[in-house]
């Protein structure tokens, strides 16, 4: 029927690594430097909710649109109109083998887009955005393809999406081909094999980040001595022994490479010229307490990792919330300036699926 709205919906979360990618080989279809690996973090705190239809009876005049957190957002972009080309094309191959099946890809898309948590959260939403956008697109056009596959797709719209299609622990293998073919993610564990890993989310600043990836990866990878020394020999040992300590759900190895990895990504940030800096003087006390929490512990109880801003994720696990959750909030809520209103806004902690 002509004027048929064909609809679907997924949801899927957002991960935060604790091996980080940060560096292009190939900007357009988003090959990275290196691999990267990380956690995550549960559908219940953190999560986009997504929601693809298409018609017939859609004016093809008004083209392909999105609708996020109910604002109208644009679809013009390379990474949006990639992810697009990519999911019509493999509609349309189905549709080639099969007349009797309705030309959904010739037709509009219509997408509607929903976070669970607060933009003003100043979380990197991305990921959780473009696999939500990939997978409500697969599920409409029906196309029988794997996480691993459409991870390739969702790779093109943001890099760190592309682990967004999985829940648990969650590796980017860089792969070497030159078309990305073999750029893609997969699961190290599921979130049961260590359940009790938490999260928690400190936010320091919600204001958006003053360089972006893309700009500040370029700026890395032109200008930084550092980052040859990271890529080169850091991450390959980072990928290896992080592997090891998720199999053998070692926390305190866990917790050393993801704080020394995290160091590492803001090193190669500040060996740049000019220096970009994404943490300020409140995510270096969030660096100071969790190593109080450490020592105080005798053992290590807590990990911090921070992105391309300012916001903390701690790890610990469950036994260890009043050591490390209490402590935060009585450190950080009683000293600093500004803390209180941080951890005030911080996230439940959790990643279980
Ligand atoms: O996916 P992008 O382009 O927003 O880059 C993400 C980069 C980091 O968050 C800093 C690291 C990572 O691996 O997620």
């Amino acid at each position: 029927m002509a004027d048929t709205v064909y609809r679907a919906s997924t949801t899927a979360p957002v991960n935060i690594a604790v091996v980080k990618y940060w560096g292009k080989r190939d900007a357009k279809l988003n090959l990275p430097t290196n691999s990267s690996l990380s956690v995550t973090l549960s559908q219940a705190d953190l999560r986009t909710l997504t929601t693809a239809s298409c018609s017939a009876a859609y004016p093809a005049a008004a083209g392909d649109s999105l609708l996020l957190n109910g604002e109208p957002s644009d679809v013009a972009g390379a990474r949006t109109q990639a992810c697009f080309r990519e999911l019509r094309a493999r509609r349309a191959a189905l549709e080639a083998a099969d007349p009797a099946l309705p030309k959904l890809s010739t037709m509009p898309l219509r997408l509607v887009s929903e976070n669970n948590f607060p933009t003003a959260a100043g979380l990197a939403s991305s990921a959780a955005g473009f696999a939500a956008l990939v997978r409500a697109i697969a599920n409409l056009y029906e196309l029988p393809a794997s996480p691993s596959e459409l991870s390739k797709i969702a790779r093109q719209g943001s890099g760190s999406a592309c682990r967004s299609l999985f829940g648990g622990y969650v590796a980017w293998r860089m792969g070497d081909a030159a078309d990305g073919s073999d750029s893609m993610a997969d699961q190290v564990a599921e979130a049961a094999h260590w359940p009790e890993m938490r999260a928690l989310v400190l936010v320091v600043s919600a204001a958006k980040k003053g360089v972006s990836s893309t700009s500040g990866m370029q700026q890395t990878v032109a200008t930084s001595g550092l980052f040859q020394e990271r890529i080169a020999r850091v991450v390959p040992q980072n990928m290896a022994a992080m592997e090891e300590a998720i199999a053998e759900r070692n926390f305190a190895s866990f917790a050393e490479v993801t704080m020394r990895d995290s160091n590492s990504f803001h090193a190669t940030c500040a060996d740049t010229y000019p220096p970009i800096f994404y943490m300020n003087d409140v995510s270096r006390a969030a660096i100071r307490a969790v190593e109080q929490i450490n020592a105080a512990a005798g053992r290590t109880v807590a990990a911090y990792t921070f992105d391309a801003g300012p916001n903390a994720v701690i790890y610990y696990l469950e036994k260890d919330t009043e050591a490390v959750v209490g402590t935060l909030y009585h450190v950080l809520g009683g000293e600093v300036g500004g803390w209180k209103d941080a951890v005030v806004k911080g996230l439940k902690p959790s990643i279980s699926l």
